[in-house]
């Protein structure tokens, strides 16, 4: 099982999912947006008429178990239909952080993560890829920005898709969906206790690409 993985984990609109692709890509590695899956899941709830909380967490686990899911290209396939932007609204985001906070969904996804480390590596991103899925993964990051830098950066993107949002009602959603996922019991957010930290407020994505790949280097 010596398949390299790097973790990249942090809180909401960290810039962790643009960081590990572009990492993956530097490398040649596979990339895990674990994000997705609890994403999917949140959508497949609603989708069979369920609210995600705690009394359906059997039947939100049976169906995060039996997902039929591909990665196309940078597109999530749910049922051979394309998602990717269904599970990309604000809405799908607090759906996702509620149905990951069930341990039987955590439960159930477990093995679909494992099986993305494959030759020859695996970037993977998340809330837990350093603490609970990948423990032994010899580089862990652990990204923060600012609470008005990931707002800001969030409001950018989605005026950039046509989505009208307002900067307060961002940040108010990113901070109760970090609140959410940091005080879990179960794989909360928080540093791997080897995780290296790196705050990418001040930096340009190219800098933090060339901190972790530097970083890299030092584990080999
Ligand atoms: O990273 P992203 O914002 O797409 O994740 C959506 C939600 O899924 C997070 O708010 C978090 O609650 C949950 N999540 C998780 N564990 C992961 C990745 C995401 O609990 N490894």
């Amino acid at each position: 099982l010596d398949i390299p993985v790097i973790c990249i984990d942090g809180p909401t609109a960290s810039g962790k999912g643009t960081l590990a692709v572009e990492v993956a890509h530097a490398l040649g590695y596979h990339y895990l947006d674990s994000g997705s899956l609890y994403r999917v899941t949140g959508l497949a709830t609603r989708r069979a008429g369920l609210e995600p909380d705690a009394a359906n967490e059997g039947r939100i686990a049976a169906l995060a178990h039996g997902l039929s899911l591909q990665f196309i290209k940078g597109q999530v396939v749910l049922d051979g239909e394309d998602v990717s932007d269904a599970i990309r609204t604000e809405a799908a985001g607090m759906d996702a952080s509620r149905v990951s906070a069930l341990p039987a969904v955590r439960e159930a996804l477990l093995s679909l993560q494992k099986r993305f480390r494959r030759l020859p590596g695996l970037v993977a991103d998340g809330r837990d890829m350093g603490t609970v899925i990948f423990p032994e993964a010899p580089l862990k990051v652990f990204l923060t920005a600012s609470a008005a830098q990931r707002a800001d950066r969030r409001h950018k993107q989605l005026i950039s898709k046509g989505i009208s949002t307002t900067l307060d009602s961002l940040r108010a959603d990113l901070e109760a969906r970090d609140a959410r996922d940091s005080s879990r019991s179960v794989a909360p957010l928080k540093p791997a206790r080897d995780a290296r930290r790196l705050d990418n407020s001040q930096l340009s994505i190219a800098q933090s690409i060339e901190q972790v790949l530097d970083w890299w280097q030092d584990v080999q």
